[in-house]
């Protein structure tokens, strides 16, 4: 990583216009942030800036807008949760990227901050838009990009917009890729992988390619639950993914030829309804009724031996539907065993992803990982060996 453009203290930023691409794509719900974890870990790099008298413009997007405003996917509540946190002036902008937003870039004095509405508002973010990228690159004089997490996707405040402004990774974004790729690449066998999350179909190269460097993979989640239902269980109203049967027989397969060890859930936890008291139930008393929503305890027990057998430990993706505390105890349980096996075992582990974080919040868990990761889909991709667009731009020529 030696020919990243790392934003380093020897540049000055003194009266300078300075481009933060961040992450602030946090869990809000009725315009209150139920997890700031992702704003809180950039605030020092903000105040820094701040101190050092930069012009600083803030970009993220929020949720999946495609390309249209979504008022609930304002970034207000964020703007007035930085309001609260930063000394200085910061503003809101929520205009078009055309003269109007340069004009007020240019109207930034030292010190201020400028905060622009999600920039997934506008179609062309999404598509990568050269002339949308080139706007965005008007608004400052450097560029960071402070979104690991977001550095898969090619979109033009991540990757377009790095061809028209000097460009540089901030200090979170190196710290995240230093720490993943040094893991990976000094990874101790037994090496374990746990997945979580919803779709099977959209991680398949991850799976694959986790399988082929892993002993164990576990899946967990409601990813799972298409694992379940391949062995002819009922399922009932559990969130399943229509024909991906071939998928799943592939990545059986596959883990039976590499040599890994493929763990999927043998109990749950259940209940008719995502707010409802959970059940607890063998895989073959599943209703029609029945909605699975969190690993039982017998599967709780086979994850904790597997842990225990391991030397690296990679974990994406909670293990059930944590929202709802009922169905936490899976989630938690792993988050409680990796951090004990990385404290007392020299266990290497790296935990990373939006909701896992959200899950094992105020658990006092949090910083007891070898690495804790903000990035989800980025952090998965680096797991399956990819370059990431958002770096790739980052490199010297
Ligand atoms: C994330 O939450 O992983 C990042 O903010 C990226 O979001 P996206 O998957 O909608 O691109």
């Amino acid at each position: 990583m030696s020919d990243l453009k790392i934003f380093s203290n020897k540049l000055s930023v003194d009266n300078k216009r300075v481009i933060v691409r961040l992450d602030l794509n946090v869990p809000i719900k009725n315009l209150k942030i139920e997890d700031d974890t992702r704003i809180k870990v950039i605030e020092p790099f903000l105040k820094k800036l701040i101190k050092d008298n930069a012009k600083v413009i803030l970009l993220s997007h929020l949720g999946r807008p495609k390309g249209k405003t979504v008022s609930e996917l304002s970034m207000k509540p964020i703007f007035d949760y930085l309001k609260d946190k930063l000394d200085n002036k910061i503003f809101f902008y929520q205009g078009k990227i055309d003269q109007k937003a340069i004009k007020a870039s240019n109207n930034l004095k030292a010190g201020e901050v400028l905060l622009f509405e999600n920039i997934r508002f506008f179609k062309e973010e999404e598509d990568n838009d050269e002339n949308f990228a080139e706007n965005l690159a008007k608004l400052g004089d450097i560029f960071v990009n402070e979104a690991f997490s977001c550095s898969h996707r090619r979109q033009a405040s991540i990757h377009k917009i790095a061809k028209f402004i000097d460009s540089y990774g901030g200090p979170l974004l190196n710290k995240e890729i230093s720490s993943i790729d040094l893991l990976i690449k000094n990874r101790k066998k037994p090496v374990s992988c746990i997945i979580g999350g919803s779709k099977v179909s959209t991680k398949i190269n991850v799976l694959i390619n986790l399988i082929k460097s892993s002993d164990n993979l576990i899946i967990v989640g409601a990813m799972a639950n298409n694992f379940v239902k391949f062995q002819n269980k009922n399922v009932g109203k559990s969130i399943v993914e229509v024909g991906i049967e071939n998928i799943i027989e592939k990545i059986n397969n596959l883990a039976v030829k590499s040599n890994c060890k493929l763990i999927i859930p043998i109990d749950c936890n259940t209940s008719n309804n995502i707010k409802g008291n959970s059940i607890y139930k063998s895989l073959d008393e599943l209703n029609d009724d029945d909605i699975i929503l969190d690993i039982g305890k017998d599967t709780i027990d086979l994850i904790n031996e597997t842990i225990d057998s391991s030397n690296t430990v990679f974990w994406n993706g909670p293990a059930g539907y944590y929202e709802n505390k009922n169905f936490s105890a899976g989630t938690i349980a792993i988050a409680k065993k990796i951090s004990e096996n990385t404290k007392t075992k020299s266990l290497i582990s790296i935990v990373g992803g939006g909701d896992t974080i959200a899950a094992i919040q105020n658990t006092g868990l949090e910083n007891s990982f070898t690495h804790l990761s903000t990035a989800g889909g980025a952090f998965l991709e680096c797991l399956e060996g990819r370059e990431l667009p958002g770096i790739k731009v980052l490199k010297r020529n």
